[in-house]
């Protein structure tokens, strides 16, 4: 007994001096999840977090510097004598910057630029996927109409057409029929898309699609949470594409069987194939998957957390997030423990009337201070801003409404609820989140 007693109080002693000034880069709801987890923490001294949203000014100082100005990004981290570094978004880890802030000494949990290849180039990802034998649907990459063509021949509608670089989501399209196929691969050799003139043709897959999450280092990955997003603007999965109107996790399908699939047939061989290119790297693995007959395809790779997926999986996350960071970075995952709640959560995401098209900013939301802080209830703010004491929205995706319980039926009543009282006049929300879940009641 005296023996931990001793060890616990020079834990204690030990986690006040290593408290670490922590910058956070990103600005939705992913970021202010992470925020939020990162505050909680006891290694944790000072947040700043660039740029930030209304959520995260309260719990740590937002900068508002554009953080693809690596050169500037670098002088705020030194000025604020930042010890580690945590990146939200795809762009900045595809452009570099855990390469370009290690070469300048500051610690960052993320991808080398190599590895975020996964994510910013679909062609990247399928020649792993060929080279190692990783379960996808059938491709071609195409760099003219001449390659579209042959594969047009070949293929049955409908088809994928996937531009190779990042596109913010936008990049995707599911063609019914050969002059759509040819419209938009056009549209792409042209440049529609500047990061690259490349595109991905491929077979559309039915089945039901998963977010399976990893957080990797040199030596070993661990899992991070499972999830199921609904990407249509619409309800019953209608409508445009959007980044995410509400998530939930755990993703039920997932079970033990399919679970060793996924390892194996997919994550075991893509870290394999980094490892032979001498560029193994440490950060989140986000796994894109359908699930068709039982069997895991590739869909997408993404090299950070999901959002809205992240604001579902954080709150399950029964560790301290920094400890695990630090441990990542030092090659240690595989003395960390990971504990996951057994409850369940989900998330609504709160949007701007018109997106994923266009809508208006600065528009107020005046009933949030009326909603009581709960236990089981929690806002993650997105697109949102103070100005003079106002919050007022500043992007599509403005508030989560999230929570936490036994039955997502109840759960998603509960948000619900919530929102109505919010009544935000410029708003919109899908309120079938989860019908997968929730059957009937
Ligand atoms: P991605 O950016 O690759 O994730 O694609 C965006 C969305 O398009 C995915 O979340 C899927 O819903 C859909 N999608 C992409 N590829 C396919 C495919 N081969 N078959 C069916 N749906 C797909
Ligand atoms: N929710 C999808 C994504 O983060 O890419």
């Amino acid at each position: 007994f005296k023996f931990s007693f001793f060890f616990n109080h020079l834990l204690i002693i030990y986690s006040i001096f290593s408290r670490m000034n922590i910058a956070l880069i990103g600005s939705g709801g992913r970021e202010h999840a992470l925020c939020q987890k990162i505050y909680e923490s006891k290694l944790t001294k000072k947040i700043i977090c660039i740029p930030g949203n209304a959520g995260t000014s309260k719990i740590a100082q937002n900068i508002n510097i554009n953080f693809l100005d690596f050169n500037k990004l670098l002088k705020e981290l030194k000025n604020h004598k930042i010890d580690f570094v945590i990146v939200g978004p795809e762009e900045p880890l595809v452009k570099g910057i855990v390469d370009f802030l290690k070469k300048n000494k500051i610690k960052v949990f993320g991808p080398n630029k190599y590895a975020a290849k996964l994510e910013g180039s679909k062609a990247f990802m399928k020649f792993i996927c060929k080279k190692y034998k990783i379960p996808t649907a059938k491709f071609k990459v195409c760099r003219n109409v001449k390659n579209v063509k042959e594969f047009l021949k070949k293929n049955k509608l409908p088809i994928v057409v996937k531009a190779d670089g990042l596109a913010a989501g936008k990049g995707v399209a599911i063609c019914k029929s050969k002059s759509e196929v040819l419209k938009i691969s056009k549209d792409i050799f042209l440049g529609k898309f500047k990061t690259s003139k490349k595109l991905v043709l491929e077979e559309y897959l039915t089945g039901e699609e998963v977010s399976y999450f990893l957080i990797i280092d040199q030596k070993k990955f661990k899992f991070f949470g499972s999830a199921q997003d609904h990407k249509r603007v619409g309800e019953n999965e209608k409508g445009l594409n959007t980044g995410g109107m509400g998530a939930y996790s755990p993703a039920p399908i997932i079970n033990k069987t399919l679970e060793s699939k996924i390892i194996n047939k997919i994550v075991k061989p893509t870290l394999l194939a980094l490892k032979d290119a001498g560029k193994p790297y440490t950060g989140f693995l986000y796994v894109g998957l359908m699930i068709v007959k039982n069997e895991p395809y590739l869909i997408e790779y993404n090299i950070r957390m999901g959002d809205p997926e992240c604001q579902v999986i954080i709150p399950r996350l029964g560790s301290d997030l920094v400890k695990i960071f630090v441990n990542a970075i030092n090659n240690r995952l595989n003395k960390t423990q990971i504990i996951w709640r057994k409850t369940k959560c989900m998330t609504i995401v709160l949007c701007s009337k018109g997106y994923p098209g266009k809508y208006q900013k600065d528009k107020i939301i005046g009933n949030l201070k009326i909603i009581k802080p709960q236990k089981d209830i929690f806002m993650f703010h997105a697109g949102t801003k103070f100005i003079n004491e106002n919050l007022v929205s500043n992007g599509g995706r403005v508030i989560n409404i999230t929570s936490i319980g036994n039955n997502f039926y109840y759960i998603r009543k509960k948000i619900i609820k919530v929102i109505k009282k919010i009544n935000w006049k410029s708003g919109f929300y899908r309120k079938d989140i989860g019908w997968r879940v929730i059957k009937k009641k």
